[in-house]
């Protein structure tokens, strides 16, 4: 769901931000401003401020900020189209989906029809496994697997039979049609020609539900051999693999409609059920991917602490490192949970049973303990320099953590571990911080190269200077944004965080609307939106002198150095080009350098 732009900003003019958060935070008014204690993190003496003007909240205590619907988003877990219906509603405004109803309501039927034919097609496969003939090798499996009545009726499973087109000509006899088969996946095109054959064949058959009991997909695992082992249902209108966690309804249907004990994430769908058949009914997988961030904010809404459950052989480690380093920024209890090696959460209960499972849990390390060990373990008796190369991949989480208090108590921490004084170490971590991007990170769209960006920078923490006063300009509305579109291109920024910032500031401009709304824009990236409303939230002008002049020189410094990036990628080529003798190739390297050298810096870069 999608409301349009303008639309969105007929809302967001109706509303009185003080009005909505009040309704949350007591405010009370100094000047400007209206100040409150921050509902987003512990504090005694008010750090949290509401500007009317700008109808834009910010706590200069944890960093974050945002506008109205970024409030309702963080305050009632909602999504951004959510959070626009919700305030619409109450002020009366009238809003609908992109396209109108008329453009909504095919996607709406569309996804009827998916819902549909997953509760049909699992009927077919329930009741062939419920059919003890044909089905003995299964039951066996079943029953190999510590698959017991119970678990079968609880999650559902059914039998997609080893036949090629079982289920779809059951479903086109009940009235479905080919494409809509398709469509829902239960079907797969023939490779030649006309027709469709069933995807899942041969497959004990689980069905995945969303957290909402909606049935939008399945995984099925073949029994005995085949490849692949797990076969999922593709993305449809219905499903989206980051939105979806296999048992997670189960879950709260066992827990009850509050929030859930906590939560741990296991791998697989046979992991899942076996937690649950063992007393440990909010296991969760995500499904044929690595927990994303949106997983990891949908569990928030739900649950408080994350076990993340990992194999601990040397696979099962890097994705637990990974997962940390993606979950540290978020403000959730996580810990990590390391099996033995070559494990999985099935094996081991199957193996050793709850208690085993259970002392495995209780000794899950929290998130940074865990990655300070991956990175400190064994290090014993290393030079300081040592040391500090190690640790570099933590200070680059520890960079990407938005509240103050969290962040602090970590570096103490850290500190602690390392043997040297907090006060040093954070001063060690800004040096590092402002280290210069190297210079390849940078990247040039046409020329063909693209370095790549290492996956670990820090988003909005190693903003260059000149790059977030430009951001900083526009956003205010110090300069017209328009202006700023014109003659600067996101991948012209050195940091990803910067990038992000001007494609945003280019979306709006495209839709006509305020570059402010970049604030909304940038949900799910707690630690730029915070930066955003903190530049909006300062009253004083951003430079002394003409803001054009500055915004001028800060372009013109975008530009010299992306032409320096692209000279030298250029001349890598030439002597590419060179080397092999190819001479058609190298003239017209040439005569790109020379057109290169000839662009007046001062005509892309001035003008009003
Ligand atoms: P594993 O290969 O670790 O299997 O995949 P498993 O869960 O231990 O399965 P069993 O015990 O052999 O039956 C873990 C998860 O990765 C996804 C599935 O979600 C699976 O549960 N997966 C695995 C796939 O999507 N496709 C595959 O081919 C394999
Ligand atoms: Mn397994």
């Amino acid at each position: 769901m999608r409301f349009p732009e303008q639309q969105i900003e007929q809302v967001r003019a109706a509303a009185d931000i003080v009005d909505v958060v009040s309704a949350h935070v007591p405010l009370k008014r100094q000047g400007q401003n209206h100040v409150g204690l921050c509902p987003f993190h512990q504090e005694k003496s008010p750090s949290f401020s509401v500007n009317v003007q700008k109808q834009i909240f910010h706590c200069f205590g944890c960093g974050v900020g945002g506008n109205v619907f970024t409030f309702l988003m963080k305050v009632e877990g909602l999504e951004f189209p959510e959070a626009v219906r919700r305030l619409a509603d109450r002020l009366g405004i009238p809003v609908n989906p992109v396209g109108g109803s008329d453009d909504a309501a095919p996607r709406r039927d569309e996804r009827e029809r998916v819902r549909r034919i997953n509760g049909r097609a699992l009927e077919g496969w329930r009741a062939a496994l419920a059919e003890a003939p044909g089905t003995a090798p299964v039951r066996s499996y079943l029953e190999r697997r510590g698959l017991d009545a119970v678990a079968v009726e609880q999650f559902e499973l059914g039998w997609a039979a080893d036949e090629w087109d079982a289920a779809t000509s059951r479903l086109m006899r009940a009235g479905e049609v080919e494409q809509d088969l398709l469509l829902a996946g239960v079907s797969a095109p023939r490779q030649s020609g006309k027709g469709a054959y069933d995807r899942f064949r041969g497959r004990l058959m689980f069905p995945i539900r969303a957290v909402d009991g909606t049935l939008v997909g399945f995984g099925g695992r073949v029994i005995g051999e085949g490849a692949p082992k797990y076969l999922n249902s593709p993305e449809t209108p219905l499903y989206r693999k980051s939105d979806v966690l296999y048992g997670l309804y189960q879950a709260r249907q066992a827990v009850g409609v509050g929030m859930l004990p906590q939560v741990a994430v296991v791998e697989g769908y046979l992991d899942v059920i076996a937690c649950h058949r063992h007393g440990f009914p909010w296991a969760v997988a995500p499904l044929g991917t690595a927990l994303t961030e949106r997983h990891a904010r949908l569990l928030g809404r739900y649950a408080e602490r994350l076990d993340l459950v990992f194999d601990g052989d040397a696979a099962g480690r890097a994705a637990a490192r990974k997962a940390a380093a993606l979950l540290a920024p978020l403000s959730l209890e996580v810990r990590v949970v390391v099996l033995p090696a070559g494990e999985d959460p099935d094996s081991l209960l199957g193996k050793r049973g709850a208690r085993a499972f259970q002392e495995r849990l209780d000794a899950g390390l929290p998130l940074m303990e865990f990655l300070f060990g991956e990175c400190l373990d064994g290090s014993a008796g290393e030079s300081v320099e040592r040391l500090l190369v190690r640790v570099r991949p933590v200070l680059e989480v520890l960079a990407r953590i938005p509240d103050a208090v969290r962040s602090s108590h970590y570096i103490g921490r850290l500190a602690g571990r390392l043997g040297v004084d907090e006060a040093s170490l954070r001063q060690h971590m800004a040096v590092e911080r402002r280290r210069p991007a190297t210079e390849s990170a940078a990247r040039h769209p046409e020329s063909g190269h693209s370095a790549p960006v290492p996956a670990t920078r820090p988003l909005g923490a190693d903003m260059p200077h000149g790059e977030s006063l430009l951001l900083h300009l526009v956003v205010q509305g110090a300069v017209a944004a328009e202006w700023f579109v014109e003659r600067v291109s996101p991948e012209m920024f050195s940091s990803l965080a910067a990038r992000r910032v001007a494609g945003e500031i280019a979306t709006c401009v495209r839709d006509g609307v305020s570059a402010t709304r970049v604030v909304d824009r940038l949900h799910g990236e707690p630690l730029l939106q915070g930066a955003v409303t903190a530049w909006l939230s300062h009253d004083a002008p951003v430079v002394e002198g003409d803001p054009l002049d500055c915004a001028r020189s800060c372009v013109a410094a975008l530009v010299r150095r992306e032409t320096r990036e692209v000279g030298r990628l250029l001349l890598e080529d030439i002597r590419r080009a060179e080397s092999a003798g190819d001479t058609e190739r190298l003239t017209a390297l040439l005569r790109q350098k020379d057109m290169l050298t000839r662009t007046p810096l001062a005509e892309a870069a001035g003008g009003a």
